[in-house]
């Protein structure tokens, strides 16, 4: 009798070794989540558990756990840093579905749908409040100083793109500086406040930060592909949402310059026009394949992983290490 086994393809990457190697700091840091939610204020942990209890990877708080692991840091400030860390990220996505106009978020209505815009801007602050009070209470001013350093850039991120929405003349480099502050700062800042309190050589630190930094702009640059070419029920969130809101992503700034006049007109059109038809966002993808500027964004996010993983050298082979290696792989595969 013949056994069918399941086609997986070549070995899917995955965090899995990365959740196992963390999983009991881990539970730390979910419960110390969870605790400060709270508030006499039900809304806020209304609003706080609905984002937080849909899951959502814990990418960045796993990869504090994994540096402070990784650079044999012995102490407790690791778990309430790698809280405040998930907290800082859950504010940006609380503010940046606002910003956005996002109707959907880890699988569900996001947040400003059910509660409204308002509502999710000042929880989000408020979880940032929550990060910052985690902050202080490890005591590491370093680690103060680096987590409060990527605040400031994310935000400054956030707002760079803001300008830069709409057009078309934006640059490659342009881009880069804003994948940069609003995602890829916090992915560094996150890696680097393990070795910081840790008390590691400036070189390990500075090792760990690259290795986030990087990782954190392939990272951005699939999520940015995913948003033509993933699919929604995968991604938890809507496909298409960086078109119908002008957002210069990679994949648009590669097909403009590489249109020609006919094709450059529709980008203008279509991304400084409000209002776009599903036919809009199949032209769009049409072109993006004909000029390969999904393929294009995808090799550029393998040239950063491969930094990534490169900057991690000066460390020698361990199951972290290779768990590390493994989420720079995920990052490049994943379909989430
Ligand atoms: C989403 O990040 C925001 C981006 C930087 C693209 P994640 O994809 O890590 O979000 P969750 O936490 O897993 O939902
Ligand atoms: C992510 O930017 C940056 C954040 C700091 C949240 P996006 O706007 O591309 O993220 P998604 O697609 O909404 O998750
Ligand atoms: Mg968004
Ligand atoms: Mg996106």
């Amino acid at each position: 009798m013949a056994v069918i086994v399941p086609f997986e393809g070549p070995q899917t990457p995955s965090i899995d070794q990365l959740v196992e190697l963390v999983t009991t700091d881990m539970d730390r840091v979910n419960a110390v989540i969870l605790s400060r939610t709270g508030s006499d204020v039900t809304m806020i942990p209304e609003v706080a558990n609905h984002l937080i209890s849909s899951g959502g990877k814990r990418l960045r708080p796993m990869l504090t756990l994994a540096m402070a692991n990784l650079t044999n840091y012995t102490g407790d400030g690791h778990i309430k840093l790698a809280a405040a860390v998930e907290f800082m990220h859950t504010a940006t996505l609380l503010h940046d579905d606002v910003v956005d106009e996002s109707e959907m978020r880890r699988g569900k209505k996001s947040a400003r749908m059910l509660w409204g815009n308002e509502a999710s801007v000042l929880v989000g602050d408020f979880l940032l409040g929550q990060a910052f009070r985690m902050m202080v209470e490890v005591g590491s001013l370093r680690a103060l100083d680096i987590l409060s350093a990527a605040s400031a850039t994310i935000a400054e991120g956030e707002v760079a793109q803001l300008a830069a929405a709409k057009n078309t003349a934006t640059t490659e480099d342009e881009y880069l500086n804003v994948i940069r502050g609003k995602t890829a700062e916090l992915f560094a800042a996150a890696c680097e406040v393990g070795p910081a309190i840790a008390n590691r050589p400036k070189a390990e630190q500075s090792a760990c930060r690259s290795f986030g930094m990087n990782i954190g702009i392939a990272f951005q640059l699939i999520d940015d592909v995913l948003d033509y070419g993933g699919k929604a029920a995968k991604l938890g969130k809507n496909v298409g949402d960086d078109f119908r809101e002008g957002k210069i992503t990679l994949p648009v700034v590669l097909a403009f310059r590489r249109g020609n006049d006919a094709e450059r007109a529709f980008w203008v059109r279509a991304l400084e026009k409000g209002d776009i038809t599903d036919a809009d966002l199949d032209q769009a993808i049409a072109l993006m394949s004909k000029h390969r500027a999904l393929e294009d964004t995808i090799q550029r996010a393998h040239h950063y992983g491969a930094m990534a993983v490169d900057a991690l050298a000066l460390f020698a082979p361990s199951p972290m290490k290779s768990a590390l290696e493994q989420v720079v792989a995920f990052c490049l595969a994943r379909s989430h």
